[in-house]
């Protein structure tokens, strides 16, 4: 396994689209995980390696001494709860910077494992803010899209400086 470097804010991989997942994903995925516990953090996606393919990892809990490592591949959002919560956001990608994003407060997903076996489950809590957080990512999107246009000018001079 190796830990690759991520890449930061504003560098032009992380606002581009990704596409479908490769077939033979598996060193990427070690990669992906020894990355993002050395960040550490709690979920990374692809693009953050500059792989541009629709795949993220995520481990809501190994913090607390708990791991619980899940690979999403080709991940899809079937279905979310029209209660938003605000959560503060933090980024691997965009290092010191925490950001006050609304999402919905539940959001189910379909996906496709390691093995290969089709998933689907719904989140709360934080794992639902990280899913979300990640499928951005695999959309070109990072905290600073989610922001009113005030409040992205504002945050992003912060950033600069
Ligand atoms: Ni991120």
């Amino acid at each position: 396994m190796t830990i690759r470097p991520i890449l930061l804010w504003p560098d032009p991989r992380l606002s581009q689209v990704c596409t479908p997942a490769e077939d033979d994903v598996s060193v990427l995925i070690d990669d992906m995980f020894e990355t993002m516990y050395a960040a550490p953090g709690r979920g990374l996606a692809a693009p953050q390696l500059g792989v541009m393919q629709r795949i993220f990892v995520m481990d809501e809990l190994w913090k607390t001494g708990t791991p619980t490592p899940m690979v999403f591949i080709n991940p899809e959002i079937t279905a979310v709860s029209n209660e938003l919560i605000t959560n503060q956001e933090g980024c691997l990608s965009i290092p010191g910077v925490l950001l006050d994003i609304a999402r919905p407060l539940e959001v189910t997903l379909g996906w496709t494992d390691l093995d290969g076996a089709v998933r689907s489950q719904t989140f709360g809590g934080f794992a639902a803010a990280c899913v979300q957080h990640e499928l951005d990512h695999l959309n070109g999107k990072t905290t600073f899209d989610r922001l009113s246009p005030a409040m992205r000018s504002e945050k992003l001079a912060e950033y600069a400086s």
